[in-house]
C-alpha cells in the first residue's frame, strides 16, 4: 500500500476507474465480465489504486461490485459517489481508503463538471468531517479553478482531483492553443494548491489517454491519475486477437 503524500512523489500514481467493466457486463444483464476480476489484472499489472463509482442509477457499478472489491482489494480503492444520504451510509459501511465526492445528474453521458464547492462550503464541510470520522480520506473533484481549490480547503478536504476533462476535450478537437491554455490551468492550479495547503493531495482525471496523459503525468506535485474509459477502450484492443485464438482454440478442442 502506497501511503507518500506527493511531496514524495516523482512520478504520479495511476489509479484505474474500472466502471466500463461493467458498463458491458450490464449491457447484457450477465455476469462478465467481472469488475472483480479486472481489479486483479489491473493490481497485478502494476494499477496503484481502482476506482469505482457507484451512480445513483447503478448505471455499471453495481453495490455489490462495491463490497466485493474492498473486500478484495490489496492497493487502495477509491469510492467515487455524489454527496448523498444514501452514498454516506454506504460509505461508512464499506470504508474504502479515499472517497472522491463528484457531482451527479441523470442525463449525463460521464461526470462532466467539477463539482460546485465554493457555492456548498457548509453543507459539503459537514459531510466531508462524516466520511473522515470513520477513517475515510475524502477528495473534491473540481475544475482546475483557484476558488473551487481554496473552497475545498475550507471544507478540509485531505485531497483535490482537478477535472482534466476541458483539456482532453480541447486535444480531441485539435484546437491547440486552447488544449495549451487548459494544459495552463491545470499547471497554476496544481502550484496554487501546493502553495496554499502543501497538505493536500492533488490528484487529476477524466479524458486522458495514451496520447495527452504525458503533459499531464509531466506535472510536478500530482499525486495520482485516474483514468477509466480510454484504458479500458486500449484494453479491448490489446486483448482482440487473443480472444480470436481462444475462442477457435474452444470451437474446435474436441476435433483434434
Ligand atoms: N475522475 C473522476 C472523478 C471521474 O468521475 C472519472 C470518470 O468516471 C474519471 C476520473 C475517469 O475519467 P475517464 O473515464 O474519462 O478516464
Amino acid at each position: 500500500m502506497t501511503t507518500s503524500n506527493h511531496i514524495d512523489n516523482k512520478k504520479p500514481l495511476l489509479g484505474v476507474n474500472i466502471d466500463h467493466v461493467a458498463t458491458l457486463r450490464q449491457a447484457r444483464g450477465v455476469d462478465y465480465p467481472s469488475p472483480l476480476r479486472a481489479m486483479q489484472i489491473c493490481e497485478k499489472a502494476g494499477a496503484d489504486g481502482i476506482t469505482i463509482h457507484l451512480r445513483e442509477d447503478r448505471r455499471h457499478i453495481q453495490d455489490h461490485d462495491v463490497y466485493e472489491i474492498a473486500e478484495n482489494i490489496t492497493t487502495r480503492l477509491n469510492l467515487e459517489m455524489a454527496a448523498t444520504d444514501e452514498m454516506l451510509e454506504i460509505a461508512c459501511k464499506v470504508k474504502p481508503y479515499w472517497v472522491c465526492l463528484v457531482p451527479e445528474k441523470r442525463e449525463e453521458l460521464t461526470t462532466e463538471g467539477g463539482l460546485n464547492v465554493a457555492g456548498q462550503v457548509d453543507t459539503l464541510k459537514d459531510y466531508v468531517q462524516k466520511l473522515q470520522e470513520h477513517g475515510i480520506k475524502v477528495s473534491l473533484f473540481i475544475d482546475p479553478d483557484r476558488e473551487q481549490i481554496d473552497a475545498s480547503i475550507a471544507c478540509h478536504a485531505d485531497a483535490i482531483e482537478l477535472h482534466t476533462g476541458a483539456y482532453a476535450e480541447k486535444g480531441l478537437a485539435k484546437d491547440i492553443e486552447a488544449e495549451q491554455a487548459e494544459l495552463n490551468r491545470i499547471k497554476d492550479a496544481v502550484q496554487y494548491a501546493k502553495k496554499a495547503n502543501p497538505e493536500l493531495f492533488i490528484n487529476a482525471g477524466h479524458g486522458l489517454t495514451q496520447q495527452n496523459v504525458g503533459a499531464i503525468a509531466a506535472i510536478d506535485g500530482l499525486y495520482e491519475l485516474n483514468i477509466g474509459h480510454a484504458l479500458i477502450s486500449d484494453a479491448v484492443f490489446e486483448g482482440l486477437s487473443q480472444a480470436v485464438v481462444l475462442m477457435k482454440a474452444a470451437m474446435h478442442a474436441d476435433k483434434a
